[in-house]
Parts: C-alpha cells; sequence; structure tokens
C-alpha cells in the first residue's frame, strides 16, 4: 500500500533540479484523505538559495489544500536511509502530527518507518506564537 508512496517520491526525484550537488532527492506524503503530494530539491546557483525536495513536497501540499498528513516518505539515489535535513523537520513537524509516520527508503522501497516525533523530539512549537 505504501509502495505507492515510494514510487511518488521516486517520480519526484526524478525531476529534481540539483545540477551542482548532483544528489537528487525526492520526498512524498499522503494525506488522510488520499491526496498525494510530492517534491524533488531544487538547486540554484547561490548555493543558499536553493531548497530541499520536503520543502517542494510541503509548498505542493499546502496549495493542494493542506490537510491532515498520514505518511511521509523520502528518498535520495544515492543515500540510502536518507533522513530530512533539520530545516526540514521543522518544516515537517508544522503539519504532520507526531504520530505521522515517516518512511525512510533505500533503492528498493521503504526499508524502516519512524514517527515524526522519532525525526524531531522536542520541537519548537509555534502554538503560542498564534
Ligand atoms: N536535500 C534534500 O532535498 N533533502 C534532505 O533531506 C537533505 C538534503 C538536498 C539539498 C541539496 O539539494 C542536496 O540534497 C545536497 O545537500
Amino acid at each position: 500500500m505504501s509502495h505507492d508512496l515510494f514510487a511518488a517520491a521516486r517520480a519526484a526525484m526524478a525531476k529534481c533540479y540539483a545540477p551542482y550537488s548532483k544528489f537528487p532527492v525526492g520526498a512524498s506524503l499522503r494525506t488522510e484523505d488520499g491526496r498525494v503530494y510530492s517534491g524533488g530539491n531544487i538547486e540554484v546557483a547561490s548555493y543558499p538559495e536553493g531548497w530541499c525536495a520536503e520543502t517542494t513536497m510541503l509548498g505542493h501540499y499546502v496549495m493542494g489544500g493542506g490537510g491532515e498528513i498520514a505518511e511521509i516518505c523520502v528518498v535520495a539515489e544515492k543515500m540510502d536511509l536518507i533522513t530530512p535535513c533539520g530545516g526540514c523537520r521543522q518544516r515537517l513537524a508544522e503539519f504532520a502530527a507526531p504520530g505521522t509516520k515517516v518512511y525512510l527508503c533505500d533503492q528498493t522501497g521503504i526499508a524502516r518507518t519512524i514517527t515524526m516525533a522519532e525525526l524531531l523530539p522536542l520541537g519548537f512549537q509555534g502554538d503560542t506564537l498564534r
């Protein structure tokens, strides 16, 4: 069932724009109501201006209407079991619940499942800013 999420992340990875690092990454998520959003990393010649696959994915998700996130999947062509960077952990935690499943992948599929809370324990929460 979750293999389609891996396929979506792989398809997004194939569309990444990473001419500088040559390190393609893909990410995908499924909402509780079954919508799938994905993204690849996008780099810029002024290196710090590029952004991660997870961030592209979240942009699509928010513009697609947002909602509860059931599962997230991340894959990298050159790194098995890649985990989202620190900044993306914070961005993911903005929209995912502590119990949201996060799938870490090798080149054939989902290799490990963790939760959002495991990915970002003790993360900063914006509740008091609202
Ligand atoms: N990258 C991601 O897209 N997601 C991550 O979780 C880690 C890193 C990208 C950013 C950059 O385009 C390339 O990988 C090398 O850092």
